[in-house]
């Protein structure tokens, strides 16, 4: 695995942003350093909450150059999946527990060019990963319920998220790992050492007065951690 596929990654989610200066938001948050934008949509269904769709990721696209990383939590993403395809995506993520044919899913997103990523609840066991090993270029762990931003983190996502590197080292794909929910600059370095090499975080920038003094308080938690940065 060649060690740019590892390289550590900050994306900074949406959902704790100012809704009604998105744009700006977006040229902030890269201005401050992070790498990725990571916007979550929600149906009320999958998750109790709603949020936005793919008419918002197209108009907020040209703000930035950064990768789009979209955390699909809607049910049946593979009926929708096309127009995020079309909004400008770098990364979409489907959940597992969504989607009756994950498989079927995860093939038409790369088919579109552009990367997979299934993601499972804290409640769902890892083993159904096995199966999508060959389909995906991303798995997002959870660490909280998903619907909200700034929730505390579960502690046994933990233990989870160390048996999903191995399985993904094992595997001898380059797969990324990503978490989300409740990162900030307390504990990042924690979940860095249990595997992770993509860590979202929402409240901990949004929420805060100054978004590059968090993102470089995080880069040097990560500093030395197991994937190089
Ligand atoms: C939760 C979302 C997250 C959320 C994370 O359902 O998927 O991306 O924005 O927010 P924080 O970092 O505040 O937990
Ligand atoms: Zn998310």
């Amino acid at each position: 695995m060649d060690k740019l596929q590892k390289e550590i990654k900050i994306a900074a989610s949406i959902l704790s942003a100012d809704f009604s200066n998105l744009g700006n938001e977006l040229k902030a948050v890269d201005d401050a350093g992070v790498d990725m934008i990571h916007i979550d949509v929600m149906d009320g269904s999958f998750v109790p909450n709603i949020t936005l769709g793919a008419p918002v990721v197209s108009k907020i696209r040209p703000f930035t150059e950064k990768q789009f990383d979209v955390h699909l939590m809607i049910n049946n993403p593979g009926k929708h999946v096309d127009d995020f395809c079309k909004a400008g995506s770098d990364i979409i993520t489907i959940h597992l527990e969504a989607d009756e044919h994950p498989i079927r899913t995860l093939e038409y997103i790369r088919l579109k060019g552009i990367k997979a990523g299934v993601s499972i609840n804290p409640a769902t066991h890892e083993s159904n990963l096995e199966y999508v090993l060959d389909y995906c270029d991303m798995i997002l762990i959870m660490l909280v319920n998903p619907g909200f931003g700034g929730q505390k983190f579960i502690p046994s996502t933990l233990k989870k998220l160390e048996k999903v590197r191995k399985l993904i080292d094992d595997s001898d794909y380059a797969i990324r790992l990503e978490v989300d929910g409740g990162v900030g600059v307390g504990n990042i370095r924690e979940i860095a050492d249990a595997g992770a090499d993509m860590f979202v975080a929402g409240s901990a920038i949004f929420g805060s007065k100054d978004y590059s003094k968090v993102i470089s308080q995080m880069r040097a938690k990560l500093e030395g951690a197991a994937r190089p940065v």
